[in-house]
């Protein structure tokens, strides 16, 4: 087999760059080690930026999501007593929306397998080969067991944070690292229930953050700060209701409940690998990097990095200049510092500690977002996303 562009990883990063890439006439094929159904069915962040949302929409991916997504203008931070409106459009001209990446991830895949480049699901034993010539290749066993070669000239390593791409890229570069594991975790539910509310609600509680996110006008997705030792079989679904009532409450409003359709616990972490390439291998999206999900960073982020070397590949490969895929990977490595820092930020300023210290600095930053147009003007640019 061969093609222009190897693409590890059938996740939000590999399947734009492929629809990216065939919309400039370049061929790709995707090699994915779960099963479609698999894929479909994770779920995972849910806030677009408008930058995401214009770049699907050009991109020819964008019926769905105007039809059934929701339009947001802003966010409601909380404290104790005080739930505050930011109004994003006032604030910066921009705005975001609520559409699940599991939504995002189906549309993608129904156009690739309708009439797009070459997906496979269900390959095993991936090895990625001579990256540092001119003619890298990939070596895997298809679904039906038959071990197969792909020579390609350019990989892109979109296989997410547990996949082979970032090792190869370390053996061959001075890899640097950054990472910073939390003391807290999310257990986040999907409940169908109507949002009680129109937009979402980032709740600092004494008990914990919650969040009150949502899916569509009858399913909601909310989220509470646990210890990451915790056992979600210790959370019935009524200490979770329980719970989310608690840190939600204000005067005269409720959250509305219903039905638990799905409960986990995640992880929180900062990880950040440079550099982002290693001859003709490219890395884009959570094989890079990793952001705590309270900036709602992760999804865009992965869509900044394959907009960036979807526009690499083309020069590289049509006009044979080298200089956009040399700079990709330091170009890439800005914007996700930014997003890096604005969701460190985000994360420490909502999640308890225990330390009465780290309690009046979060409240005394939420009362300066509330009050100042500037600081809740600085929150508006970095969550509805800055401009690529
Ligand atoms: N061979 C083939 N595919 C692999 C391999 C492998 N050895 N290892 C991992 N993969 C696949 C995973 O199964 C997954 O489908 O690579 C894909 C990576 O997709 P994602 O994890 O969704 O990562 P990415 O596309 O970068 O999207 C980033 O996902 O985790 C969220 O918050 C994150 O929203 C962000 C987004
Ligand atoms: C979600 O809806 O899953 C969601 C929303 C906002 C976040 C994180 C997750 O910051």
């Amino acid at each position: 087999m061969r093609t222009q562009v190897g693409i590890i990883g059938a996740g939000p990063a590999g399947l734009l760059l492929s629809r990216l890439l065939a919309l400039q006439g370049i061929d790709s094929v995707v090699l994915e080690n779960r099963s479609r159904e698999y894929v479909e069915a994770r779920i995972r962040a849910g806030i677009l930026e408008q930058n995401t949302v214009d770049v699907l929409t050009e991109a020819g991916m964008g019926d769905r999501l105007h039809r059934e997504g929701l339009e947001h203008r802003g966010i409601h931070l909380q404290y104790p007593g005080v739930r505050h409106t930011l109004d994003f459009p006032e604030l910066c001209g921009r705005r975001v929306w609520v559409y699940g990446q599991t939504e995002v991830v189906k549309d993608l895949v129904a156009t690739q397998l309708a009439d797009g480049p070459p997906l496979h699901f269900e390959v095993s034993d991936l090895a990625i080969e001579d990256v540092d010539t001119d003619s890298p290749r990939i070596r895997f066993t298809d679904a039906d067991g038959t071990p197969q070669v792909l020579e390609c000239d350019v990989v892109a390593g979109t296989d997410g944070f547990h996949g082979p791409s970032r090792a190869v890229v370390a053996e061959g570069t001075r890899q640097q690292l950054w990472e910073r594991t939390y003391p807290y975790a999310w257990l986040g539910i999907l409940a169908e229930a109507a949002p009680a509310t129109d937009e979402l609600i980032y709740a600092w509680h004494p008990d914990g953050f919650a969040l009150y996110s949502m899916r569509s006008p009858s399913v909601s997705r909310l989220y509470l700060q646990v210890d990451p030792s915790e056992k979600i079989e210790d959370w019935s679904d009524d200490r979770i209701w329980e719970g989310l009532a608690t840190r939600f409450a204000l005067d005269g409003w409720e959250i509305s409940t219903g039905p638990v359709l799905e409960k986990s616990i995640l992880p929180m972490r900062s990880f950040v690998s440079a550099p982002m390439r290693r001859g003709r291998l490219f890395l884009a999206g959570d094989a890079a990097h990793i952001v705590p999900p309270t900036g709602a960073k992760g999804l865009n982020l992965a869509v900044a990095d394959v907009v960036l070397l979807s526009r690499a590949l083309v020069r590289l490969l049509q006009e044979k200049e080298t200089d956009l895929a040399d700079a990709y990977s330091d170009t890439a490595l800005r914007r996700v510092w930014r997003a890096t820092h604005f969701s460190w930020w985000m994360t420490s300023m909502l999640h308890t500690t225990g330390d009465p210290f780290d309690a009046e600095l979060q409240l005394s930053q939420l009362r300066r977002v509330c009050s100042s147009e500037a600081a809740a003007r600085e929150l508006a640019e970095n969550y509805t996303g800055l401009p690529y």
